[in-house]
């Protein structure tokens, strides 16, 4: 039995993957609330994301991160985009997995890398080298975004049709239903 603590439906993957656009447009069609962690985490500091990683460091962006997402707990029906390194930590993917669904949105390398603007408001894609220091990261990180509830790979699709088809699966899965009543 899904309680409606569990209807939030969490999307993952590098930057880049479309979690923002794909979340938006899958909020609508589920008519729930649409959450960027990425944009709250920057509306409580107060600060860009490339501020708190200049003043504070990452270890600090990374606890900030946790806690906006362990206070989605109050937040049913939410499709949360979440950040491309969310996944780094165990304590994350406990709160995901015990408030909803882990959607990885699958985009091979090679778009990625076309839509990764390096330098633009991304700390981990300034610098030299970000290229090669992103492939690398990218590719330490699979096997944790394949660790999600479901794998959608974004190949072909544009962000209307990935939300469609989230949606449709959705509609198909059981403790779906009982997320819509609440
Ligand atoms: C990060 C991705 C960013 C943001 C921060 C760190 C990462 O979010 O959370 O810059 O570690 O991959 P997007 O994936 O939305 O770009």
């Amino acid at each position: 039995m899904t309680s409606e603590a569990h209807c939030c439906i969490f999307l993952i993957g590098f930057m880049g993957a479309g979690k923002s656009t794909v979340g938006r447009t899958l909020a609508d069609c589920l008519q729930w609330r649409f959450v960027d962690l990425d944009q709250v985490i920057e509306q409580r500091a107060g600060k860009t994301i490339t501020e708190i990683f200049a003043e504070q460091g990452e270890e600090a962006f990374r606890d900030l991160e946790s806690l906006a997402l362990s206070d989605l707990r109050k937040m049913p029906r939410s499709v949360v985009a979440t950040g491309g390194g969310l996944i780094g930590r165990d304590e994350n993917w406990r709160l995901m997995r015990s408030t909803g669904t882990v959607v990885y949105l699958d985009v091979p390398w090679e778009q990625l890398q076309e839509r990764i603007k390096y330098g633009q408001g991304r700390p981990l894609a300034a610098g030299v080298e970000a290229e090669q220091r992103l492939r690398a990261l990218f590719e330490r990180r699979l096997p944790l975004y394949s660790q999600a509830d479901w794998v959608i790979c974004c190949d072909d699709k544009n962000p209307d049709e990935l939300a469609a088809l989230i949606s449709a699966k959705l509609e198909n899965a059981d403790f779906f239903q009982s997320c819509r009543e609440g």
